[in-house]
């Protein structure tokens, strides 16, 4: 299939547009429609794409045969039903983080995608951001050793969500950077939180997972806080890292730091404290690199790394640590029963 992809996106609200912009500038693709319930959206839209059709109901997009995908950026509760009704029409599907608000929904996606045998992704942007695949890299490598642990900050003032709590607005990204970087499925999951400005809406998580090799990571998300950090360090057992995406440059530092060496002997302990390095990490926006993936994988057929599985994974976390949250932070197995609404 090397002709020209024809995409739509339903929604076109904060992230819609930049959805828009980057297939546009795509290589093998067209934006060609966008959808929104709102006119003065989409009137804002047609100033910047004069050439894409505007449309308030998803449904003639769905029933246009020349649309191969559709994207969807809208609330996180619709995710399912325009998922569901993209799949009947036999579109290519991208969904918006995280895939949906419950357990159920999320594997209700992957089936339908199954069942109509057309590509899900996910949109787990910081998967492809080129500072987070450098650090999966050096861990590839074993430059880094066996994590250890990783701690994470992502912390702003805003934007306040009304629908779902800070743990499903960011905690998509950190749950996907670090099943990414390590490779497999939490044990259990942890979670404590306050909400200080919407009643029962948390702006604060402190969410920790715990992994069978027996690393932990550790996130403390919040959209009440003085100042924008977006910060991820990373122990393992050679060296440290340290991913801030907040830097213009260097994002990625590698410390040559640890304990070679460790007894009771107070004389007799050896930290070591070397050199700081850090790798080369393309300058490319992580979106772009997101959509030539979803593009790539209509064409080849294969999974792409946020798939319906790893969306389905980041969603069984969430809910782990929703349920957490409400019975006062108690450790959660990850493998039992989900909650029915998150
Ligand atoms: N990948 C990222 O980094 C990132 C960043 C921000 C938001 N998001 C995700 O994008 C999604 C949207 O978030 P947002 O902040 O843009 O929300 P938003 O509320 O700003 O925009 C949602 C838009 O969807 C429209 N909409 C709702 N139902 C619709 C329907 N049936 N048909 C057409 N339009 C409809 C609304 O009118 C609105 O304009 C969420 O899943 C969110 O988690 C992802």
């Amino acid at each position: 299939m090397n002709r020209e992809l024809k995409l739509a996106v339903i929604g076109a609200g904060y992230w819609g547009p930049n959805l828009v912009r980057n297939i546009s500038e795509a290589p093998g693709a067209d934006i060609v429609a966008v959808a929104d319930l709102d006119a003065g959206r989409l009137e804002s839209m047609r100033k910047r794409f004069p050439a894409v059709r505007m449309t308030q109901d998803h449904r003639t997009i769905l029933a246009d045969p020349d649309v191969d995908a559709v994207c969807i950026a809208t609330p996180i509760s619709t995710h399912r039903r325009l998922a569901e009704e993209a799949f009947a029409a036999g579109k290519h599907v991208f969904v918006e983080k995280p895939l949906a608000g419950t357990v159920a929904d999320a594997v209700a996606i992957d089936e339908a995608a199954r069942r109509a045998e057309r590509t899900l992704m996910v949109g787990h942007t910081f998967v492809y951001n080129p500072a987070v695949t450098a650090v999966r890299e050096l861990l590839v490598r074993g430059e880094l050793g066996t994590v250890q642990y990783i701690d994470s900050q992502r912390v702003n003032l805003g934007l306040h969500q009304f629908d779902f709590n800070v743990l499903w607005d960011l905690g998509p990204h950190d749950v996907s950077i670090t099943l990414y970087w390590l490779d497999e499925e939490p044990r259990w999951v942890q979670c404590i939180g306050g909400s200080y400005i919407q009643g029962g809406i948390e702006d604060v998580v402190f969410l920790t997972m715990g992994f069978p090799s027996g690393a932990i990571a550790h996130a403390h998300l919040s959209w009440l806080a003085p100042s924008k950090n977006r910060i991820m360090t990373v122990i393992g057992s050679r060296k440290m890292a340290v991913y801030d995406d907040v830097q213009a440059v260097e994002k990625v530092k590698v410390y040559d730091q640890g304990v070679d060496r460790l007894d009771s002997d107070e004389l007799r302990r050896s930290y070591r404290a070397g050199d700081i390095s850090s790798p080369r990490v393309p300058i490319t926006e992580a979106l772009q690199v997101e959509i030539r993936h979803f593009l790539a994988r209509i064409r080849d057929g294969a999974e792409p790394y946020s798939g319906g599985t790893a969306g389905v994974r980041v969603v069984r976390v969430l809910d782990a640590a929703s349920r957490s949250l409400k019975q006062g932070g108690v450790r959660v197995d990850y493998a039992a029963p989900a909650a029915a609404r998150a």
